[in-house]
């Protein structure tokens, strides 16, 4: 028997998967930990509550595993993107890791732009300079700290901290990469140009391995920490949302996933580069060799349903925590009982400001056209169509680009709700599935690993072996003329206070 291992390095914890040469998950461990908000807007962690945490979850694999684990033939990584991992010449880490979701880095972004130019910086990166990214962060802490940039000797991203601590090796892969700002991702290789532009030493990033390459192995020590044999091979993998793609089986045109995790991510695979002059949409490498993606990504989608339970459902926690339930489960059927459209109740998703299409750092959350008819079934509803709406607002700019939308696959936490389902179909107006896997990044990490120890010969070869479509919703012709129009007041909504948004944000 064949293994292979995908880990993954969450945000809200690290979670690692054993996966068989049919696909079949045969172990599984998770392990949360904090994020850190030590201003209003910033995000961070503490690498060593990742490394803990690795530890921990191969070490229950291993166990779980028991005589099986000496089949482990590969372990390939995956993890939140952009965060910055700074480490001196002893290869120490500096400061707390400063994440995805963090929103400090506006200045920086805006210099960054001013100095490259808003149009040569998509040319040279693909993308514009968004505050979530590295590279703005790289500045940030030059500007900001620096008695601890002078010692700043490497940038890495977090699964690639975990790369180092695994392997003692320093390596990232190309999907990864291409979030820093710092990428050429038309050529697959580091910018130097740019780096040198902005000042940031080229000796500070990794070398750049395409997702099913082999970066190093599993060291001794890891080894007899972990139960696992020393020796695995540990494969590139790639940064969540292309692993996650690869695990949901986008791998060729026309198939697109929609994942609401804590983020929201629309996902759709690109043969060639394909870019939105705007940069409203990311354009990165793909995991798969030699090919891209574009998505979009909504900062807070499952995080605005996980606002509302905790701000505002203490009675459904409670009565989910005496019947065993999940809360989400009432709150999803309260908002089934609201009409579509919430009679006239609109939320705005941008509790952590927003990326895709707004690139704005200051948006805020809001529910809009409040009156006394509306209870908090209303509300419910009104989150999971705002939701849905900030998440055809990537669609609506991938089909501009004509990327062919022929299936949307539903995926993350987001995914087991049907009545959320339901609400993405008639607003997307393309069909939805649901696959035969549903463990995200872990499971393409995992894919990659196959490929990279020869299970399989090709990324594609990998999912078409392991992943097929299991269930299907049809949009209907009604319901997504309906939303249509409420679509329409929801983007006027945004337009209409982000004047606010910007002057209260300069106002904390
Ligand atoms: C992708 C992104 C997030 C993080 C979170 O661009 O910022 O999806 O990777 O996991």
């Amino acid at each position: 028997m064949s293994l292979a291992i995908g880990l993954d390095v969450g945000t809200s914890g690290t979670k690692g998967i054993a996966v068989d040469a049919e696909g079949q998950v045969v172990a599984s461990a998770l392990e949360e930990y904090p994020l850190l908000s030590p201003k209003p807007n910033w995000a961070e962690q503490d690498p060593a509550e990742w490394k803990g945490a690795a530890i921990k979850v191969l070490s229950r694999l291993a166990v779980d595993l028991g005589p099986c684990a000496v089949d482990v033939k590969g372990l390939g990584l995956t993890g939140q993107m952009h965060g910055s991992v700074f480490l001196d010449a002893d290869n120490q880490v500096l400061r707390p890791a400063i994440l995805w979701c963090d929103q400090r880095t506006a200045a920086q972004c805006d210099a960054i732009t001013e100095k490259v130019g808003a149009e040569r910086l998509i040319e040279m990166v693909c993308n514009p300079a968004l505050t979530g990214f590295t590279a703005p962060k790289i500045l940030w802490l030059r500007d900001n700290e620096p008695e601890v940039y002078e010692r700043v000797k490497r940038v890495l991203l977090p699964k690639d901290y975990i790369r180092y601590e695994l392997t003692g090796e320093f390596a990232t892969d190309v999907a990864d990469a291409s979030g820093t700002l710092l990428f050429d991702v038309r050529n697959r290789t580091w910018h130097t140009e740019l780096m040198s532009m902005l000042d940031i030493p080229s000796d500070f990033m990794p070398r750049a391995y395409e997702g099913p390459e082999v970066t190093g192995t599993l060291t001794p020590g890891v080894a007899n920490a972990t139960g696992l044999p020393a020796g695995i091979p540990v494969v590139a993998g790639g940064g969540d949302q292309a692993a996650g793609g690869v695990g949901c089986g986008i791998v060729r045109t026309g198939v697109i996933s929609s994942t609401v995790g804590t983020s929201g991510v629309v996902f759709a695979f690109a043969d060639e580069v394909s870019l939105d002059p705007q940069g409203r949409v990311h354009t990165f490498c793909h995991a798969v060799p030699g090919k891209w993606h574009v998505m979009g990504v909504v900062l807070s989608a499952g995080g605005s349903l996980r606002w509302f339970r905790d701000a505002l459902c203490r009675d459904e926690i409670a009565v989910a925590a005496e019947t065993g339930a999940d809360p989400y489960e009432y709150i999803t059927a309260a908002a089934d009982r609201a009409p579509l459209g919430a009679e006239g109740l609109t939320f705005l998703p941008y509790l952590t400001g927003e990326r895709t299409p707004h690139k704005d750092p200051h948006a805020k959350g809001a529910f809009i056209g409040l009156s006394l008819r509306h209870d908090k079934a209303h509300m419910a509803r009104a989150v999971l169509e705002g939701v849905a709406f900030a998440m055809r607002d990537s669609l609506e700019i991938i089909r501009e680009m004509g990327v062919p939308i022929e299936q949307v696959r539903a995926s993350g936490g987001g995914a087991r709700s049907e009545v959320w389902r339901r609400i993405q179909t008639d607003v997307n107006n393309a069909p939805l599935v649901l696959i035969n896997v549903d463990e995200g990044p872990a499971y393409g990490a995992a894919l990659l690993a196959t490929v990279a120890t020869g299970m399989y010969a090709s990324v594609e070869e990998a999912c078409d072996a392991t992943i097929r479509v299991v269930d299907s919703w049809e949009p209907d012709a009604g319901r997504v003329r309906q939303y249509d129009d409420w679509f329409a007041e929801y983007q006027a909504a945004y337009n209409a206070l982000a004047p606010g948004f910007r002057r209260v944000g300069q106002m904390l």
